[in-house]
């Protein structure tokens, strides 16, 4: 959801830093770029639509700069073309600015700022920004960019330099994300923390409503409501510079796919965390989960598990709940906000709801001091480390075992399972990666067979109970990367429907976990397998192999295959599946 950088030191070479940390963010949004570098008292701007890499030749100029931002981006306003891709410029061109995130009342500052005679060049919300910068100059940068930002309604991480003070940068944060890099002599500003990792693992996390001014040498953070100081803590980055790296694979989706068999283990050194919120958690009649997309099926599936220990639990999506579930929730709720990003704000608005009506909240959570993470009363780290690619995969299985870890910590705790029953399936959870890299070993198996389907059009996706969400996730997968329509449904409602669309050779994958339910399921796949479908197993002995492991813990083992028969479909397809087309990893605006 739009990514960016800033950066003010004593290297000449600006524009290359600005470039690199953009290749870094680019899973943030993808459909322009741009970079702004003050040179010789001039704004030096290029931009462009298309991806990063295909425009090195025209964004990355050789001006000599130690000042500049940058920015690439998810279209909210105004399509991709060069005109709408930022940064963006007041009038005279002396005050430019990149941003993240959605203006509300773009329209109303708009015309206000066009009937005092300011010309607009493009259809973005962003343009009102360095416009009402230039109306609110009186000789103080500083001033004019506060005075700017208290007009705007809506979320926004944002940056601007200005010819008028050529020396430093001011960043402005309110519901998008946005954290500072300290260097030696320079500083970074970015979305994200894999754009400064190649510099510092040194970071200061803005909050909302927290401004920054940026000197080569010294950065302070304000209130820009108040205007009073505001003390932040220095973070350091603990994870290795490799992880954002491809390593060989040809695309970070594979590496992260075949990093699953890590997020498991990742995700269970948060045991003793899930045990005591676990306890918490015990004490509330309602739990409920929140999320948006992958996220949200790994919510399903712990709601599913929860169910089966008898305790009752609600997942919906974010989107969804902030305008109806909200209107349940009090003091007696416990709401759990799972999010990889920490950052989706239809999952973030809803978290921070519930804490206003008294709900206890815990949030599972993949990146490390993330918007949602200071909100919560209690997180849980998954752990995965970072998740590039922007179908989300590892980050899955972190939330699985964890929400599986969870829930059986919670029913011990309400005395639904026994003790002993716990540990079994705590060393059951601890076989997964074992058997997660068999699945993965038998990768060839998968490739062959998605060359096979790669042409299909359409897929349905079946599943039943915890296996529900799997098929959710499985069709999502092949949705979001290779553009193909894919229906998942519980499989005892095809017969309610889409059965009519099964005809010869459509491909339905079926979910089977050897479980009291896998007659039900023959069942229905003898129903698709009679109108000519071609079913696919995920079983013990199926097209997809698994090996045997507790139906409970299903969820987690089924999905690996699905993961990669999407992904190479997608190559199939001559897709790039680190980067579908219209979507973003970070989804900051509602
Ligand atoms: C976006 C991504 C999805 C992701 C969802 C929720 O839509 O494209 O892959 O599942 O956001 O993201 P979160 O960071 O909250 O898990």
């Amino acid at each position: 959801m739009c990514g960016i950088a800033g950066y003010i030191g004593e290297r000449e070479n600006t524009s290359e830093i600005l470039f690199n940390m953009l290749k870094h963010l680019e899973y943030r949004g993808y459909d322009s770029a741009g970079i702004a570098c003050i040179s010789d008292d001039v704004i030096c701007i290029s931009k462009d639509k298309g991806k990063i890499s295909e425009l090195e030749d025209k964004i990355h100029s050789d001006v000599v700069s130690d000042i500049g931002i940058a920015h690439t981006r998810w279209a909210t306003h105004g399509q991709p073309s060069h005109v709408n891709a930022h940064p963006h410029t007041d009038c005279e061109e002396k005050f430019c600015v990149v941003h993240n995130g959605i203006i509300e009342n773009h329209a109303e500052l708009r015309d206000e700022l066009e009937k005092k005679g300011h010309k607009f060049t493009s259809s973005t919300d962003t343009e009102v920004i360095p416009h009402l910068i230039e109306d609110f100059y009186e000789g103080d940068f500083e001033q004019a960019f506060v005075s700017a930002v208290k007009r705007l309604r809506g979320s926004f991480a944002l940056v601007a330099v200005s010819l008028r003070d050529g020396d430093r940068i001011l960043a402005a944060r309110k519901e998008s994300p946005l954290i500072i890099g300290l260097g030696d002599g320079e500083n970074f500003i970015a979305s994200d923390t894999p754009a400064v990792i190649h510099h510092t693992r040194n970071i200061i996390i803005l909050d909302d409503f927290n401004y920054a001014v940026v000197l080569r040498d010294s950065v302070v953070v304000k209130d820009f409501q108040s205007g009073e100081c505001v003390k932040k803590e220095v973070h350091r980055i603990d994870w290795d510079v490799k992880q954002a790296e491809k390593e060989g694979f040809e695309h970070f989706m594979l590496k992260e796919i075949f990093e699953e068999p890590q997020a498991v283990r990742n995700a269970l050194k948060a045991q003793k965390d899930v045990e005591g919120i676990a306890s918490k958690l015990a004490g509330y009649g309602r739990i409920y989960f929140v999320a948006c997309g992958t996220a949200y099926y790994a919510a399903l599936a712990a709601k599913y598990l929860l169910e089966r220990f008898g305790i009752p639990s609600e997942a919906v999506l974010g989107s969804e709940f902030r305008y109806s579930t909200i209107n349940s929730i009090d003091k007696d709720c416990a709401v759990i906000a799972v999010s990889q990003s920490g950052e989706t704000a239809d999952t973030l608005v809803c978290a921070k709801e519930c804490k206003k009506k008294g709900a206890y909240l815990t949030g599972i959570v993949n990146v490390v001091g993330s918007s949602l993470t200071r909100v919560v009363d209690d997180n849980i780290h998954i752990y995965a480390g970072p998740e590039i690619a922007v179908a989300s995969t590892k980050a899955y299985i972190g939330q699985v075992t964890s929400l599986i870890m969870l829930s059986l910590f919670i029913a011990r705790e309400m005395n639904k399972i026994g003790e002993e029953y716990l540990r079994e399936m705590l060393d059951n959870i601890h076989s997964v990666p074992g058997k997660m890299g068999e699945v993965l070993a038998g990768v060839d198996e998968i490739k062959k067979l998605a060359g096979e389907y790669s042409g299909k059009e359409i897929f349905f996706y079946i599943g039943r109970r915890q296996n529900y969400p799997t098929a959710l996730e499985g069709a999502l997968k092949i949705k979001e990367i290779s553009y193909v329509h894919a229906e998942a449904y519980p499989a005892g409602e095809l017969k309610h429907g889409p059965l009519a669309l099964l005809e010869d050779g459509v491909p339905v994958i079926a979910i089977m976990p050897n479980d009291e339910l896998l007659e039900k399921m023959e069942s229905n796949v003898a129903e698709a397998e009679a109108r000519n479908a071609i079913v696919l197993r995920v079983s013990e002995d199926g097209d997809f192999r698994v090996p045997v492991v507790d139906p409970l813990l299903s969820p987690l083992l089924y999905i690996t295959p699905l993961h990669l028969f999407a992904y190479y479909i997608s190559l199939r397809r001559g897709l790039d599946p680190d980067k579908p087309r219209n979507l973003a990893k970070s989804v900051t605006v509602e």
